[in-house]
């Protein structure tokens, strides 16, 4: 097992950040606390120690990372271009779980961006995570801290669980507040597009670039070239997954092998295990990933999960949901 340290998230035990921001200078792996998830992180201008990453997470080359800054000025300089809607979303929504795609310097290998001439950057609203930053002094590379396909980390041990002895240090700062990953924008071209919806929403976007795109999220449109890794079964417990209405879960015979995950009121006798997770985007949120690792646990045959509203504020769950259901 990596050695695991558990900090205060709101007042990190600076000893412990310096140790981290010490290992990704020389090229190791910490995986670390963000607002959404864990992430697995690495210097992010070292090719090495970017590849140490995608070897711990058994992660395709096509698949770019994300790249962790603590401000927007340490941001825009690792873009060649830094356009003003990057400079007005950067000032609306970071820090927090918002990544935008910008054009990059030669400062950042081409591994870090699977060969884009664009990287995804995002400064993280997480102390844990702004002081691993400051303290490393260097850009951090930081996908979710879990193996290719699986669940992402909401929880220390989820991390401990899927990476095992693959990162050099494992910080401990409880739960992640937002739950699932962050939004990402791509603003390379003429006007933003929504590559992955996150709980920066669609319309809280737009209420300060105006018009955003959505593309396709068809995986035969070839959503590849526009974002690659999202076309990948993802964010997928070992069970199968299907989404079915209220009506569907309630019709259900056979209950003894499977798992229900719901937020309205059903009748949930006989299931070998029901989580109820609040009605409210946010706490939803918060608690799905937590949830889905638990059902995965108890060894079910499949996980029935009861449809999410639909309403923009649910997009982002939607999306996942429907990635884990995919296969
Ligand atoms: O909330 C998050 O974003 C978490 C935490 C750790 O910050 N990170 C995360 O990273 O979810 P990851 O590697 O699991 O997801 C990265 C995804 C890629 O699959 C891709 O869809 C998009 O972000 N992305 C990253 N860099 C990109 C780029 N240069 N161009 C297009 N899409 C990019
Ligand atoms: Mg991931």
């Amino acid at each position: 097992m990596s050695r695991v340290v558990t900090v205060d998230p709101t007042q990190p035990d600076p000893a412990v950040i310096d140790e981290g921001g010490a290992i990704l200078r020389t090229g190791g792996l910490v995986a670390f606390p963000t607002e959404t998830v864990y992430g697995l992180g690495a210097n992010a201008l070292d090719r090495a120690a970017v590849d140490r990453i995608f070897a711990a997470k058994g992660r395709p080359a096509y698949n770019p990372v994300i790249v962790h800054v603590a401000d927007r000025a340490q941001a825009s300089g690792l873009a060649s271009e830094w356009p003003d809607t990057a400079d007005r979303l950067a000032e609306a929504f970071w820090p927090g779980p918002l990544t935008l795609v910008v054009p990059k310097t030669a400062a950042i290998p081409d591994n870090v961006t699977a060969g884009l001439p664009a990287v995804g950057l995002r400064v993280p609203a997480h102390p844990v995570a702004l002081a691993l930053i400051r303290s490393a002094g260097v850009p951090v590379a930081a996908p979710s801290a879990n193996r290719f396909t699986e669940l992402s980390p909401t929880l220390a041990s989820h991390v401990a669980s899927s990476l095992g002895d693959r990162v050099d240090l494992l910080i401990d700062g409880g739960s992640t507040d937002v739950g699932i990953e962050s939004t990402v924008v791509d603003l390379t071209g003429e006007r933003p597009r929504l590559l992955r919806p996150g709980m920066v929403t669609l319309a809280a976007l737009e209420s300060i670039v105006g018009d955003v795109a959505v593309p396709e999220h068809d995986p035969a449109a070839g959503a590849a070239r526009l974002s690659p890794g999202q076309v990948d079964r993802h964010y997928a417990p070992r069970a199968p997954v299907y989404l079915l209405s209220a009506a569907e879960i309630d019709r259900q015979a056979d209950r003894g092998q499977l798992g229900l995950l719901h937020h309205s009121s059903l009748r949930v006798t006989g299931f070998r295990k029901a989580i109820q997770l609040a009605a409210s985007p946010d706490r939803y949120a918060h608690d799905l990933y937590a949830a889905l690792h638990e059902l995965d646990h108890t060894g079910c045959a499949a996980i029935l999960v009861e449809l999410p509203p639909e309403d923009g504020a649910w997009r982002a769950i939607l999306d996942r949901l429907t990635r884990a259901a995919h296969r």
